[in-house]
Order: C-alpha cells, then structure tokens, then sequence
C-alpha cells in the first residue's frame, strides 16, 4: 500500500523554492487513532470525530508540552528535539454499494517547517521565533461545510480557506494533476494529498486563545508576505501534507461522485483542519532557525539532516512508537456500520452543528 508516497510528494510540491532555508518532519506510520484532543476538549474521552494521531507518545487527552517532551518515543522522525504531536481527521470511504465505511489507507503526514516572510532574516526582518513551550494552534474548521469568503489572499477569513487545500496527485496516467477546495471528483492515482498551512503569525503573548487560533494569524500572502500589527511575531511557517490512497478504491464508485467522507461527518471535504502542540524543544528548534538557513547549502534545502541541531531517526525506528487508544472502539477495518462516535454525514452548505456522541456507545 503505498510505500514510496514522500519521494513523489516532495517533487509535486511547487513552492518550496530553493535558497529558503527549510527542513521536513517525516511521520510515516501514526502513533494512534482516536477520539481524544487536549486542544479542543481537554480531558474528555470520545470526543466528536476521529483523528489521526503523529507525535510524541505523550500524547492523551490532557496533555501540553511537558507531557509530549516526557514521552517515551515519536512516530516523529526528528527524535528527541521535536516531541509535538500533530492530528488532523481520519478519512473514510463509503461504499456506495451499501453504505458501509471503511478506512482509507495512510501513506503518512509530512510536516514542513519553511522560513518565510518579512519577519525571516533572508527576507531582511528581525529573525523568526521558534514556538514557545504550551504553544499550540488549529488551522481549520470543523464546521464547515462550504467556501467561507472565497480563496483569496485580502483578508484573515480568505487567507483561513486558502490554507486548506488539495493535490489531486494524477502522473501515474496521461491525466495532470489538480489543485483544488473541498473534495476532488476524480480518482487520484497517485494519492489524494492534503495540505494545511498553518497561521504563521503570532501575538507574542498567548500560547493558546479560546477558539486556537487567535493568538495567531497568516501571513498576508499566505507562504509569504507580512504580519499584521497585532500578530507581529514571526514564527516558521507550517504545513501539514497528509497522503491517502484513495486510488484502492477505484471500480468502486463513479465520477463525479466522491465517495470519501471525513471523520468529522463530511462529505465536502471543507471540513479538512489540522492540530498542533507544541513538543519542540525550543532552544533546538531555535538554534535550527537561526544556524540551518544557509541558501548555499542543504540546510537551505530541505535537507534535515544538514541540520546538526536536528536528530533524523529512521523510519523503522520512529514506526515502532504507538500509543493505545484509550476509546474503546473501533476505528478502522472495512465493515463501519457507523463513523466513529456515530457521526452524521452533513453536507451542508451551511456550517454543521457538532453532534453529541453521547447516545452512541463506546
Ligand atoms: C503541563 O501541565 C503540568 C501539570 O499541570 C504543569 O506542571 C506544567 O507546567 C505544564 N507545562 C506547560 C508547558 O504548560
Ligand atoms: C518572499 O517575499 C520576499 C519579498 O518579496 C521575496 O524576496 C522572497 O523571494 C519570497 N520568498 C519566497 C519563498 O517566495
Ligand atoms: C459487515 O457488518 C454487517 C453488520 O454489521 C454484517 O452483516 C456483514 O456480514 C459484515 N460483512 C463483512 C464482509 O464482514
Ligand atoms: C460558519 O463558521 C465560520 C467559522 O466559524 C464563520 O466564520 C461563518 O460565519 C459561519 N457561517 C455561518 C453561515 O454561520
């Protein structure tokens, strides 16, 4: 199933241009799937939807930094300096023949750390922040359901939609690859390829804000560009670039009809999001910012090795590292009568309203 999905990524992704210091966080097998999220809902168990969980092996529905730099290992490939755990939703196929769900195969997340804006020093600013202990952050919406405000780069809410999009990854056939919001409508042979790029301002203050995202903001240019006067703090531009191999399931089903849902109950595919908590440790990280950005060799090419601040640990290594769910219930297979936490499908347009799992059993 989809071994080799990072090395055709890595050349599909167009704007990592070189001469931009930058390096990759490689996670290939998760640490867990669950309904558990100390960012939204600390402390609960069964939360409303599933998700994939890369990181620290201190993750729990409780923790923050101190507990993901106390893990025992990552699923992480950059060990022990990066102990952050990093989730987004799990993707379900629903068999149009029955509507039965089953789980989508992973090809894994791959977290880039980019240097970029008026803050970076390359850029002429003052140098870019590494993220503090307890700092975390959403990008994202789980409500949605449709287009909020357009694609553009004008203002914050445009800028929150364009950072949550889509690579249709097509070379395998004659047929190009496609960029896209929402949800695709074809097959995508080589990989339905999610991308989230994460809010890459800050306030200077706040590790955390009531709705997870308003301590920070995007850069004006979404990968690029400036901060705005209230979130002056330039901190490394993320992107989460998950892999599905959706490309198993054709024969299946017919164009148009995308047969593949989110965990949150999403058959538009806008209710794509992805979390972040911080495990950095911030003095490494901090040192990888401001010693690995030379544009003339591999730091400034996302090689992560070249980065002596950064330990790269093998895969075999990193996939060894698995925590147990603590909801008991199942969350793959082939044959889900139900989504996890029994999730209805809302296709909106509107926003959809967060279901109550508590009449569904776990
Ligand atoms: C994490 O929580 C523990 C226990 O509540 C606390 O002692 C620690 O300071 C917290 N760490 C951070 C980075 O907030
Ligand atoms: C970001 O913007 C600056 C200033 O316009 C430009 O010099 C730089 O090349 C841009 N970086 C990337 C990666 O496009
Ligand atoms: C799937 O589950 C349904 C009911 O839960 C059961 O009747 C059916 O036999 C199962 N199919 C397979 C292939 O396991
Ligand atoms: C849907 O949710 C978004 C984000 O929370 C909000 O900005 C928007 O106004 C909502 N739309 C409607 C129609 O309520």
């Amino acid at each position: 199933m989809f071994k080799n999905a990072f090395a055709p990524l890595l050349a599909a992704l167009v704007y990592v241009g070189a001469a931009h210091a930058w390096f990759r966080v490689a996670c290939t097998t998760p640490l867990v799937t669950e309904r558990i999220d100390p960012i939204v809902s600390p402390g609960v168990i069964g939360t409303n939807h599933v998700h994939t969980v890369h990181g620290s092996s201190g993750f729990s529905a409780t923790s923050n930094t101190t507990d993901l730099r106390a893990g025992s290992c990552t699923s992480c490939e950059v060990s022990p300096q990066d102990m952050s755990a990093y989730w987004f939703p799990k993707l379900y196929f629903k068999d149009p023949a029955d509507g039965h769900f089953e789980e989508v195969p992973n090809g894994g997340l791959l977290v880039y750390y980019l240097q970029r804006g008026d803050q970076e020093k390359i850029n002429g600013g003052p140098g870019l922040t590494a993220f503090p202990p307890g700092f975390r952050m959403i990008s994202g919406d789980v409500t949605s359901r449709s287009s909020q405000g357009g694609q553009g780069y004008d203002n914050q809410q445009e800028l929150a939609q364009s950072a949550i999009q889509w690579y249709c990854l097509r070379y395998t056939t004659s047929d190009p690859d496609y960029v896209g919001y929402g949800f695709p409508t074809t097959d995508c042979e080589a990989g339905f390829n999610a991308r989230i790029q994460f809010p890459s301002c800050w306030d200077g203050e706040n590790l955390d804000s009531p709705d997870h995202k308003s301590h920070v903001a995007y850069l004006s240019g979404l990968d690029n560009g400036s901060c705005p006067p209230t979130h002056p703090v330039g901190l490394m531009h993320m992107m989460f670039e998950i892999t599905w191999d959706v490309h198993s399931f054709a024969g299946r089903w017919s164009e148009p009809d995308w047969p593949f849902v989110y965990a949150t109950g999403d058959p538009t595919g806008y209710s794509q999001h992805g979390d972040f908590l911080s495990g950095w440790d911030s003095v490494a990280l901090q040192n990888a910012i401001d010693n690995c950005n030379n544009p003339n060799d591999e730091t400034g090419n996302g090689v992560t090795e070249a980065c002596s601040y950064l330990t790269v640990i093998s895969q075999d290594t990193a996939t060894t590292c698995k925590a147990d769910p603590v909801v008991n219930e199942q969350t793959g297979g082939t044959n889900l009568s139900k989504l996890p936490g029994c999730n209805p499908l809302q296709a909106g347009p509107q926003n959809a309203t967060l279901y109550s799992t508590s009449n569904c059993p776990i």
